[in-house]
Order: structure tokens, then sequence, then C-alpha cells
């Protein structure tokens, strides 16, 4: 088959706004929008720019903005966007600065992840062995672990993209994974963070974030828990 990809475009270097340009490329209707960005790339235009890694929806590194919705181009497939002779539209994520093309400049968004301590903190003496959970609180915070830092909720977010200040649903996210965790002692300093006028506080429930993510996370929900552990400023 064949379809137009129609790639937003922008060279800072000689650009003074971004603009479209289109690419007729042929492929299969199970190849991958990644397949059909790596063909221009390869054979068409290698000045197209993109980042993008395993190519297996496990690195996070490929989001970007295809037709109209977040996705990692390398798990949405041609047939489930358009048929024989249509179009797909590529856009970089929304809220981050575009360096070139569809590569922006992701250091905000690692900035708000860092803030909020996306790590095991427990000072007690480390036990002689490891540091039991049971099965029942080790799935209280299962579905943060499931996060690949793709950003493509945090870029879906509408209060983001007035504010990008708002450390976002993906670092909230992270919070959750830690503040729940049984075994980590570093609860009141997150929540303290989250508290902040760039926390919790800000989210609207606008759900663009779950919708977007690709690995189902039900991430409002899990925002919605952290919010009423700043609340009671307890787990
Ligand atoms: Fe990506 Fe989902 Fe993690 Fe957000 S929560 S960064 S959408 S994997
Ligand atoms: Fe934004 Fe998700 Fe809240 S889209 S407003 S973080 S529910
Ligand atoms: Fe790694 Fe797509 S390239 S998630």
């Amino acid at each position: 088959m064949k379809v137009t990809v129609k790639v937003q475009r922008y060279n800072p270097e000689k650009d003074k706004k971004p603009t479209w340009q289109s690419f007729a490329v042929e492929c299969e209707p199970g190849d991958r929008v990644l397949d059909l960005l790596n063909h221009i790339k390869w054979y068409m235009d290698s000045t197209l720019t993109y980042r993008r890694s395993c190519a297996h929806g496990i690195c996070g590194s490929d989001a970007m903005l295809i037709n109209g919705r977040n996705r990692l181009a390398c798990k949405i497939l041609v047939k489930d966007l358009t048929k024989e002779g249509g179009t797909i539209t590529v856009e970089p994520i929304r809220g981050l600065k575009v360096e070139r093309d569809l590569l922006v400049d992701m250091e905000p968004f690692f900035d708000a992840y860092r803030a909020v301590m996306p790590f095991f903190i427990n000072d007690d003496p480390a036990p002689a062995g490891e540091r039991l959970q049971s099965v029942e609180d080790r799935a209280i915070f299962d579905e943060g672990t499931k996060c690949i830092l793709c950003a493509c909720c945090t870029t879906s977010c509408p209060i983001f993209w007035v504010n990008g200040r708002y450390l976002g649903p993906a670092s909230i996210v992270q919070a959750h994974r830690f503040i729940f965790d049984s075994r980590d002692k570093g609860s009141d300093q997150r929540l303290k963070v989250l508290n902040q006028n760039t926390g919790v506080w800000r989210c609207r429930t606008a759900y663009n974030c779950t919708e977007a993510c690709p690995r189902d996370i039900p991430i409002t929900e899990l925002i919605e828990e952290v919010k009423r552990a700043v609340l009671y400023q307890k787990v």
C-alpha cells in the first residue's frame, strides 16, 4: 500500500517557524510508524530528525503526536491509522521546546522526574537479607512500575501546556510508585514537593494523560491517590 506521511519539520538554524513536508511511502499495513520514518530517513531525506532506540515499546524514546494523539511511533501500526492512499501526520509532542523536527528537549521533563525523588529512601540499617514485602503491599504500587518515562502523558496534559512548571502526570506516577512502597521512608519529603504550587493540585482530572499512556497505566486514578496522601500527609 502507499500512504502519505506528513511530517512537521523545523530546523532552528534556518526556519523561523515549523513547516509541513509530505512523503509518499510504500509500506505494509502491519508496518509501524517508526518503520515509515526510518524509510524516509534512510532512503528519502537523511536530515529528518527524531529520537528512537529499542523499537519495541520499552525505552520510551519515540513519543510523537501521530494523527493528533500522543503515541509511541514503534507501537502504532499503519493499518490502525489509515487506509491505502491515506495520510498519517507526525508532529513533536507538545509543551517541550522543539530542537529539530520531531526531537524535543526532554530536560524539563526529567527535571520534574528528579524533583519527586524517584528512588528508594530508607536509612534504617540494612537487614541481613532482603527487605521483605507482602504480595498485597507490592500490588499497591504495581501500576507505576510499568512506566517507561515516554512523556506521552505529561505532554498531552493541557495544564502542562500552559504551565511547564507543573510537575506533570509522569512525575506523579513515579512519586506514587515510591510513596506507596511499604519499605520506603521518604514519603514526607515527596509529599512536601507534591504539595507545592507546581505539584498535584495543578491536576484538573482532564484524563488526557490516562488516554495517552501506551502502558495503560490508570494515571488519573494514581494522581487522585497521591492527592489524598498529600491532603492527609500520610499514606
Ligand atoms: Fe509514558 Fe505512561 Fe509513564 Fe506517562 S505514565 S511516562 S504515558 S508510560
Ligand atoms: Fe493533566 Fe492528567 Fe490531570 S491530563 S489535568 S494530569 S488527569
Ligand atoms: Fe523504544 Fe519506541 S523506540 S519505545
